[in-house]
């Protein structure tokens, strides 16, 4: 059986539940991708120009450093990817973490919670940090999931 790794990023704890109950549902391990630099809710404030996320998601090439590489990514076949949406795409922390090891020849599966926002066009925010895999259609996960839709998307 493929081993299966759900790994996610979270500013203030919603992507944390949905990766959870993902994990426990498909029976994989779970991993948490922290910034060396944890967000304040100031470094959140999307109204402010100025602040930190601001000032990372208007600049492509920003890549906040991780608290840590210690990842265990080759052990895993299939690796899920979740996070809130901020400004469209994936907070530029989580481009940090997928250009930090090797994916290839590995299967990456984004989710992602937010607002309201669909999960965007992964192809071009996530899939340029990994050559080499196979990124698949990602997903918003709205938390009302069931465990049994949950299981048919991500074993599908
Ligand atoms: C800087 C920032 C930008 C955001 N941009 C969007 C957005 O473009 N669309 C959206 O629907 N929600 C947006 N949100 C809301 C988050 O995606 C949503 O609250 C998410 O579930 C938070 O997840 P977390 O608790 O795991 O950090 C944004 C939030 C922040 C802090």
């Amino acid at each position: 059986m493929s081993k299966t790794l759900v790994t996610y990023f979270t500013a203030s704890g919603v992507t944390r539940k949905a990766a959870e109950k993902l994990a426990q549902t498909i029976g994989a391990d779970l991993y948490e991708i922290k910034p060396a630099v944890l967000y304040t809710q100031a470094d959140l404030d999307y109204m402010n120009q100025n602040s930190r996320s601001s000032v990372e998601m208007k600049d492509p090439a920003s890549r906040p450093e991780l608290a840590d590489k210690d990842a265990n990514i080759a052990a895993y076949d299939v690796i899920y990817v979740g996070y809130p949406i901020w400004w469209g795409v994936a907070p530029h922390v989580v481009n940090s973490f997928l250009e930090a090891y090797d994916f290839r020849g590995k299967t990456v599966v984004p989710f992602a919670t937010s607002g309201g926002s669909g999960v965007g066009n992964v192809q071009t925010y996530i899939a340029p940090s990994v050559p080499g895999a196979v990124v698949k259609e990602g997903k918003r996960l709205g938390g009302t999931e069931d465990a049994e839709a949950l299981k048919v998307w991500a074993l599908s």
